[in-house]
C-alpha cells in the first residue's frame, strides 16, 4: 500500500468536499472500518509502519474535524446572509394612531369647562322641531325653519341644527343650579365653502342659577377664550339677536395671528367673530318649567372647526373633513 498517495488522495477529497454529506462519504471511505487504512492498522506487524500508519489516520482526522467546521462556518454565514432571522434586531415599530384635530379640541374643551365646575352633557343629534326651535323661541317664519336649510328627516324631527337644543334637554333634566357644557356635530344645507360643511361641531354653555347676569357671562367667555387661544387674549362684545337670549351677544376676540394689529386672518379689523351668546330668554326659562323671577341664565354657542382653523392656521374647513392623513398627522 501506497501510505503517502493514499493520505494525498484522502486529503484531497477531504479540502474537495463541499457538504457535509461529502465530508461523511470520504470520511467512511478513508477512516471507515473498512477502509484500506483501517484494514492495513489491524495487520500491522512492526512498530515502525504501525507508527507511520497511526499517524497519517491522525492527519486524515484532523484534516475532517477541520473541514466539518469550515463547513458549518459557511453553513452559518449562507443562512445569516440568505435568511436574515436576527432574533436580538429592534422590531419595526408600527405607527400608531391618534386622535383627529376636531377631537383633540373636543377634549380640551371639555376640560376646560370641567375645571369650572361645568357638567359635560352628551346628546342626540336627531332631534324634534319642537327641541330645536319652537322651545328656543324661534318664530313660525324663522328661515332656520325652512327646508332649505335644515336636514328633515319627518314632518316633526330634523338633523340638529346648533347645540342650542341641549338647554332645553337639561333644563328638563336637572333643577338648577344648572352648569353644563354640550359638544357635539350639528347639520346645516351650507354649500361647500373653505368655511362652510354641511357637518360641523358646537359647544354649547348654559348657567342656570340665582343671580346671573351679563357679567358671569361675559366674565365666563373671557376666561374660555383665554384658555382656548392663549392668556393675552382681550374679548370684545357686540350686540346682536337670537330668538332664545334677550340681550343677546357676540363675542370676539383680539386676533390670535396678529394681536389686534390687522392682519389676513383678522381680516384687518383686528377681531375675530367667536360664536353667539346671550341672557337666557325668560321665555325659555318658562318653557323649561323655571321661574324666570327665581332664577336667570346666560348660554353661548361656538364651533369648533373655526377654533381648529384659527388656532392652527387651516386655510380650508374641507380639511378637517377629508380624512387626508398628510393633514390629520400634522395635528
Ligand atoms: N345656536 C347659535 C348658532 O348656531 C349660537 C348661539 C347663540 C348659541 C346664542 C347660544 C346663544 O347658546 O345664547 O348660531
Amino acid at each position: 500500500m501506497d501510505l503517502e498517495a493514499l493520505e494525498r488522495e484522502a486529503q484531497s477529497a477531504i479540502a474537495g468536499a463541499a457538504t457535509s454529506a461529502e465530508l461523511d462519504h470520504a470520511r467512511v471511505r478513508y477512516l471507515g472500518r473498512k477502509s484500506e487504512l483501517k484494514l492495513a492498522l489491524r495487520d500491522v506487524r512492526d512498530r515502525e509502519s504501525g507508527m507511520a500508519l497511526n499517524a497519517a489516520r491522525e492527519r486524515i482526522e484532523a484534516a475532517v474535524a477541520e473541514r466539518e467546521q469550515a463547513l458549518e462556518r459557511a453553513e452559518l454565514d449562507r443562512t445569516l446572509r440568505e435568511e436574515r432571522l436576527d432574533v436580538t434586531f429592534p422590531g419595526e415599530q408600527p405607527r400608531r394612531g391618534h386622535l383627529h384635530l376636531i377631537t383633540q379640541i373636543r377634549r380640551e374643551i371639555e376640560d376646560i369647562f370641567l375645571g369650572l365646575g361645568y357638567e359635560v352633557w352628551d346628546d342626540r343629534e336627531v332631534e324634534t322641531v319642537e327641541d330645536n326651535f319652537t322651545a328656543l323661541n324661534f318664530p313660525a317664519w324663522h328661515p332656520a325653519r325652512s327646508r332649505r336649510d335644515s336636514f328633515y328627516l319627518s314632518e316633526d324631527t330634523l338633523l340638529r341644527t346648533e347645540t342650542s337644543p341641549s338647554q332645553i334637554h337639561v333644563m328638563h333634566a336637572r333643577k338648577p343650579p344648572i352648569y353644563m357644557v354640550s359638544i357635539g356635530r350639528v347639520y346645516r344645507r351650507d354649500t361647500i365653502d373653505a368655511t362652510h360643511y354641511p357637518t360641523f361641531h358646537q359647544f354649547e354653555g348654559l348657567a342656570v342659577d340665582k343671580g346671573i347676569s351679563l357679567a358671569d357671562l361675559k366674565g365666563t367667555l373671557l376666561y374660555v377664550m383665554r384658555a382656548l387661544y392663549g392668556p393675552e387674549r382681550r374679548v370684545r362684545f357686540r350686540t346682536h339677536f337670537f330668538p332664545f337670549t334677550e340681550p343677546s351677544i357676540e363675542p370676539d376676540v383680539s386676533c390670535m395671528n396678529c394681536g389686534g394689529e390687522g392682519c389676513h386672518t383678522c381680516k384687518w379689523s383686528g377681531w375675530i367673530e367667536m360664536g353667539g351668546s346671550g341672557v337666557v330668554d325668560p321665555a325659555v326659562l318658562e318653557y323649561c318649567g323655571i321661574d324666570p323671577e327665581e332664577y336667570s341664565g346666560f348660554a353661548f354657542g361656538c364651533g369648533l372647526e373655526r377654533t381648529a382653523q384659527l388656532r392652527h392656521g387651516v386655510p380650508d374647513v374641507r380639511y378637517l373633513w377629508e380624512g387626508d392623513l398628510r393633514v390629520s398627522r400634522q395635528f
